[in-house]
């Protein structure tokens, strides 16, 4: 099988990544996932850890056209949690030992917003005597703002490419210059050089975008030294207008998952030690997504511990997974999940990337 003669190879080149992330066949896909999870295991280990997510508002600045919250979405019930109820989640997230959060939201840039988020990761570091990890998620901000949030206590940061493909970012996007595929790239260099450990991803399954381009994401995660990777299945959300434009035109469901899952996996066996994290949005469409990304390679996952008022309201695609559960729910549910998958949960553990460690000892 040509697989397994390019699984065996030390260097994998862009035809090789292209061939594997076109195969179809469930053996072809078996090896792969299973060489996947053993460079997982020998690179990271066959640790998954958590990073509890909070949501605190569904305000957002930007129009982007796949997603649920975008401004012009006038369905959106707006919310905004206060300081009180994300530091209710943060201590839950403490006292459950996940050892990380993520606190993330729509898209702002104005003072109160940075003010705001810069006194709660300061709290937040207090509450926790220094031990919580905190990632943020927060979109395009400027290089003083990133720095500020830094200097608070934030030391990894998600940003999402959604796809390296400029004409397909563009297509993603309203043409003004608030949605720039540039400032996305100049934010991922603001971001390391302020010394955080910079995150990115992309949608998979997008209108236009072929194998060729997916692998060339994992290529710009190469060039970009990604740390951390999230990235996941594009679902259709009816208000906006790319699900209107595509309700009946997107890939099949099995197919985005499938896709995920190869994306995952070589992503795994191209960049060896990174975080890379199975993402609700797999689940979305799966409901074992999450445990097929964990043996895909994947290491991460992100525990939904929103307060439920305010779940339903944070969709950014149709069917979001997970919307009634509570966090208590959600600890035992993904506790089983792992552990079927032969995976152990590093409870009280930052879990930081190993490739960040690698890059700072240079
Ligand atoms: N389908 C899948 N992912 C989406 N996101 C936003 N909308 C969708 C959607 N419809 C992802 C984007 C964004 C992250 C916060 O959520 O990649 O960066």
């Amino acid at each position: 099988m040509r697989v397994e003669e390019i699984l065996r190879k030390s260097e994998l080149n862009r035809e090789d990544l292209v061939y594997l992330m076109k195969i179809g066949s469930e053996e072809e896909l078996e090896a792969l996932y299973k060489k996947a999870y053993e460079v997982k295991e020998e690179n990271v280990g066959k640790k998954v850890y958590y990073r509890g997510l909070i949501e605190f508002s569904n305000i957002c600045v930007k129009d982007c056209n796949y997603c649920g919250i975008r401004k012009s979405n006038k369905n959106t019930e707006h919310f905004m949690m206060t300081k009180e109820e994300i530091m209710e989640s943060a201590k839950w997230i403490y006292e459950n030992n996940y050892g990380s959060l993520v606190l993330q939201a729509g898209e702002r840039q104005d003072k109160e917003f940075v003010d705001f988020v810069e006194e709660v990761v300061r709290e937040i570091k207090e509450m926790s005597q220094g031990k919580l990890g905190i990632t943020l998620s927060l979109g395009e901000q400027s290089r003083e703002t990133y720095e500020r949030w830094y200097k608070a206590g934030a030391h990894r940061y998600l940003l999402r490419i959604e796809t390296s493909n400029e004409e397909i970012y563009k297509s993603l996007h309203p043409e003004d210059r608030s949605h720039n595929f540039d400032t996305r790239i100049e934010c991922l260099g603001y971001l390391r050089e302020a010394g955080y450990q910079v995150g990115t991803g992309v949608m998979i399954g997008l209108p236009g975008q072929r194998e060729e381009d997916l692998v060339d994401d994992i290529l710009f995660y190469k060039e970009n030294d990604i740390d951390m990777i999230g990235m996941g299945p594009y679902i259709i959300h009816d208000e906006t207008p790319m699900g209107e434009a595509y309700k009946d035109r997107v890939l099949p469901k099995e197919k985005r998952v499938e896709l995920g899952l190869k994306m995952i996996a070589i992503a795994r066996i191209y960049l060896k030690d990174v975080n890379i994290a199975a993402t609700t949005a797999l689940q979305g469409l799966d409901p074992l997504g999450r445990e097929k990304g964990l043996k895909a390679g994947a290491n991460i996952l992100m525990p939904v511990t929103t307060a439920a008022e305010h779940r339903a309201k944070y969709q950014l695609y149709n069917d979001k997974p997970c919307i009634d559960d509570t966090a208590e729910q959600c600890k035992k549910c993904l506790a089983g999940r792992v552990g079927s998958v032969g995976d152990e949960i590093a409870y009280g553990e930052w879990g930081d990337s190993p490739h960040y460690f690698k890059r700072s000892e240079e």
